[in-house]
């Protein structure tokens, strides 16, 4: 391995990388010493402290509707879930927590929620619009896949970056747990590309240890990030929700776990691919690790966490997978605990945008 002050060469010419070459991603991705592995842990550390230092920016997630018109396998959201009970937030309610999340010091508001056709266009603007007249923050929006009048327009609003994981880089694995909406199928690494198009910051991910899903393409899927060059990149561990095709399988041996070892080796990697990009220590980690998950994360490359500032009556019901961390209830609690974490790892909480750096 080269040091961390001497980046590969880069493709696309200016842009660092510390990736190693697809073989040694794939040795990474299936090394299992722990003192081995301690140096990928301090590789992707001392590239994280170089490119985007030691602040970790607190973006607060907002579940604005849980209704979802697609039926993913993996998902709980998903239409098929029929005992579900489904809400939307009121415009006002969404305001409300993006100013909570002013209060608490955050500068991101992140607005997610299923692909809900119901949420219109025109809403959606009006509320970008809104909180960025009224709290000034970092717009994050996570609508699932819509069209490019729908992100143009949001952008023109004012939203800042986009979240959509390409969730696996493998096309047969994808189409087998995606159905796709009659007569609206519509790519996500084309989505992804119009994002880039618009001026948004561009984030993607992957979920690890599905069923189905190799060694193999998990390489794919860390070359894939470097290829595009993304600005956020979000890794997190499959986790089992039995009201749904994939929690109701056979559990049968799985190739690639969906353990936190794998998940962190995953983010790591994600660091080397993309030095500057905002990498979150994802609540999916957290929840398979309640006492440990998201300091594991940041010490392994991630520089960001998503404290959760949905109103509690909602919370429960944004059931994408079950017993999703965190302990804690209100928005005040789960703030405190986040800067609690950060502090004990001798990390600080960033101020202001904390958006994607493009110098060294
Ligand atoms: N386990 C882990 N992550 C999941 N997601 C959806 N369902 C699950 C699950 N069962 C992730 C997907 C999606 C993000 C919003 O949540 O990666 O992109």
């Amino acid at each position: 391995m080269t040091r961390a002050d001497e980046p590969l060469a880069s493709r696309a010419g200016s842009r660092p990388t510390y990736l190693p070459p697809a073989v040694e991603v794939a040795r990474w991705l299936q090394e299992r010493d722990p003192l081995r592995l301690k140096q990928l842990w301090a590789r992707a550390d001392e590239v994280r402290q170089q490119y985007v230092g030691a602040d970790v920016h607190l973006r607060g997630l907002v579940e604005v509707s849980n209704h979802c018109v697609r039926q993913c396998h993996y998902c709980g959201l998903r239409a098929g879930h029929r005992t579900l009970p489904r809400y939307r937030m009121s415009a006002d309610e969404v305001l409300a927590c993006a100013r909570q999340a002013r209060a608490f010091g955050f500068g991101t508001v992140v607005l997610q929620a299923g692909e809900d056709p119901v949420l219109r266009s025109d809403w959606i603007s009006e509320v970008v619009r809104r909180v960025k007249a009224t709290t000034g923050l970092a717009v994050t929006l996570s609508l699932g896949e819509r069209t490019r009048e729908e992100l143009e327009a949001w952008r023109e609003a004012g939203a800042d970056r986009y979240l959509l994981r390409f969730e696996t880089s493998d096309s047969r694995l994808f189409r087998a747990i995606h159905p796709s909406r009659a007569g609206q199928a519509r790519s996500r690494l084309r989505c992804l590309g119009e994002l880039r198009s618009l001026g948004y910051e561009v984030g993607s991910g992957v979920m690890v240890g599905l069923p189905g899903q190799s060694y193999a393409s998990l390489v794919d899927d860390v070359m894939l990030f470097r290829e595009y060059d993304l600005d956020m990149v979000a890794i997190g561990p499959f986790v089992v929700h039995p009201d749904t095709p994939l929690g109701s399988l056979e559990r049968g041996p799985r190739e690639v776990p969906a353990d936190e070892l794998m998940t962190t080796i995953v983010v790591a990697l994600a660091r080397l691919a993309c030095p500057q990009a905002n990498i979150p220590s994802t609540t999916a980690l957290a929840t398979l690790n309640l006492t440990q998950g998201h300091e594991l994360g940041l010490c392994r490359g991630a520089n960001v966490v998503m404290p959760n500032l949905t109103p509690a009556r909602y919370r429960r019901l944004y059931d994408i997978y079950p017993s999703k961390a965190c302990l804690f209830e209100t928005a005040e609690q789960c703030a405190a605990c986040v800067r609690r974490r950060v502090e004990s790892i001798g990390r600080r909480v960033g101020t202001g945008p904390g958006g994607r750096r493009r110098a060294a």
